[in-house]
């Protein structure tokens, strides 16, 4: 017993770095805030894009050896922090950017520092509390009704997946059903959906693509008919999955109509507005997410439309039996950390048991600085899409339909290539340029270039450097391609 004493005190002593003092603290804080400031203050200068410059990734390898948090930190700024995309930048108009506001970072370091356990309301009853706030927010702007249950992902993937488990669940597909059960979306569903009927173990459902109109929504009359002739064949409809801003166009479904469908057909309604839902706090978009109440289902991600960094999405389901059904699980070690429940645990409405306490990263930036400032910025973004869009009219090209909300497409027809080689070729010049970062889509077969507004650092200055910047690979593609 004393030898193991002593032993103990000898480990004790071997891991004491792993609690730093308050003067040690104070010095890896120093590091790190020198880090974050030098970093912010280059945001405006530096470019979005850096393709694959590294300086020697073998230090990224973990080898057991120790490093000062000087050498941590130039290895992670030249190592991870310069190649690739800069999503930090506001030059990142690619794919479905954000930014990253400070005050995310804020949630995260005192949700590190305090490690409350949000999982189960016995662990952290506050915390539980915090998180179900922010769904009862979300509630409140997308007038859900107060018995909805939500969750808070970590990003839309997993949000859209535990909508579609509770749609599962809610009408038993199992076993034989599955392979007579429908789903009802478009080809400009995202993807993570495709990937989340895969893992509800529902690939062998039937998918029907519904044909889209020229904006690329949802063409209610091919839904409707697509609904009546297979349940004539003795299918079984069960979910519609709409977009609320899909992710090549930013175009909203006609919600209204489609719900009108799925009361008459009693099919469960679900929306993905992971990129587009918060533009809803726009009062001039308002009109545009009409019927968005009455889904069964719905996505929503804070590290999209509320400018947070990557890791936190939202998912808000009406049906409170369904989302249990598919997470509720009372383990016999967990005896003890159930009573008392006065509020739904985010563990019992997802995979997830312990987690991270990731609302803190929304509720602080919503407490420090309110609503109605994400409202001003969502506006500005639209807006800025728009300008951007009658700017790159203007150097010549065609663009796609009028934006829903901050993701526009343009391309480039040229009279004597074909259209796809030139526009691949231009984005090939974009990405070696670098100045802003922009991605392209494949719509029809043919290529478009996307511009996506959705960071808050992203200003009239940086698209009047997005047009300058296209003006210049414009010039240089048709060199590269011989047309000059
Ligand atoms: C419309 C839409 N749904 C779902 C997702 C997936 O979300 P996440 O990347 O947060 O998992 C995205 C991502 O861009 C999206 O745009």
């Amino acid at each position: 017993m004393e030898k193991l004493r002593e032993e103990l005190l000898i480990l004790e002593n071997k891991i004491s770095k792993l609690e730093p003092n308050k003067s040690q603290r104070a010095e890896l804080l120093n590091k790190l805030e020198q880090y974050a400031d030098n970093f912010i203050g280059q945001l405006d200068d530096s470019l979005s894009f850096r393709g694959n410059e590294t300086k020697d990734s073998s230090r990224l390898a973990i080898d057991g050896t120790t490093a000062s948090i000087e050498e941590i930190i130039s290895i992670f700024e030249e190592e991870v922090d310069t190649p690739g995309l800069n999503p930090a930048s506001g030059g990142h108009l690619g794919y479905i950017p954000g930014g990253g506001i400070f005050a995310t970072a804020m949630g995260d370091f005192i949700a590190a520092i305090s490690n409350r356990y949000a999982g189960l309301y016995f662990g952290s009853p506050g915390a539980v509390r915090l998180e179900n706030r922010l769904i009862d927010w979300m509630k409140m702007v997308f007038n859900y009704p107060d018995s909805a249950l939500g969750n808070l992902t970590s990003g839309g993937s997993i949000a859209n997946l535990i909508a579609i488990t509770a749609a599962r669940d809610h009408f038993g597909i199992e076993g034989e059903k599955v392979q007579k059960a429908v789903v009802y979306l478009s080809e400009q569903t995202h993807h993570c959906v495709h990937k989340a009927l895969r893992i509800a173990g529902l690939n062998s459902v039937v998918i029907r693509n519904i044909p889209l109109d020229e904006a690329f929504n949802i063409r209610v009359d091919a839904l409707e008919k697509m609904i009546i002739s297979d349940k004539k064949a003795g299918l079984y409809p069960f979910l519609i999955v709409a977009s609320a801003g899909t992710t090549n166009i930013g175009n909203i479904d006609p919600i209204e109509k489609i719900a009108d469908i799925k009361d008459k057909y009693n099919l469960w309604l679900h929306i993905d507005a992971a990129y587009g839902g918060f533009f809803i706090l726009v009062d001039e978009l308002k009109s545009k997410f009409k019927g968005i109440e009455r889904s069964d289902s719905l996505v929503i991600d804070p590290h999209k439309g509320l400018f947070l960094a990557y890791g936190l999405g939202a998912v808000l389901v009406k049906n409170q039996k369904a989302i249990l059904k598919s997470h509720h699980y009372r383990a016999s070690y967990l005896i003890d950390a159930t009573k008392n429940d006065e509020e739904h645990s985010p563990a019992d409405l997802s995979p997830e048991l312990t987690k991270h306490f990731r609302g803190l990263r929304l509720w602080i930036p919503l407490k420090l600085y309110g609503v109605e400032i994400f409202a001003n910025a969502l506006k500005e973004k639209r807006g800025l899409c728009i300008y951007f869009l009658e700017g790159v009219k203007k150097l010549g090209f065609k663009v796609g339909p009028e934006p829903d909300l901050s993701v526009g497409i343009f391309q480039y027809i040229h009279e004597s290539i074909d259209s796809n080689t030139f526009n691949k070729t231009l984005m090939d010049e974009i990405h070696e340029d670098g100045r802003v970062f922009l991605s392209s889509t494949l719509i029809n077969g043919a290529i478009w270039i996307r511009v996506a507004v959705l960071s808050f650092r992203t200003h009239v200055s940086t698209v009047d450097r997005c047009l300058e910047m296209i003006k210049d690979c414009l010039q240089r593609t048709e060199l590269k391609l011989a047309l000059k």
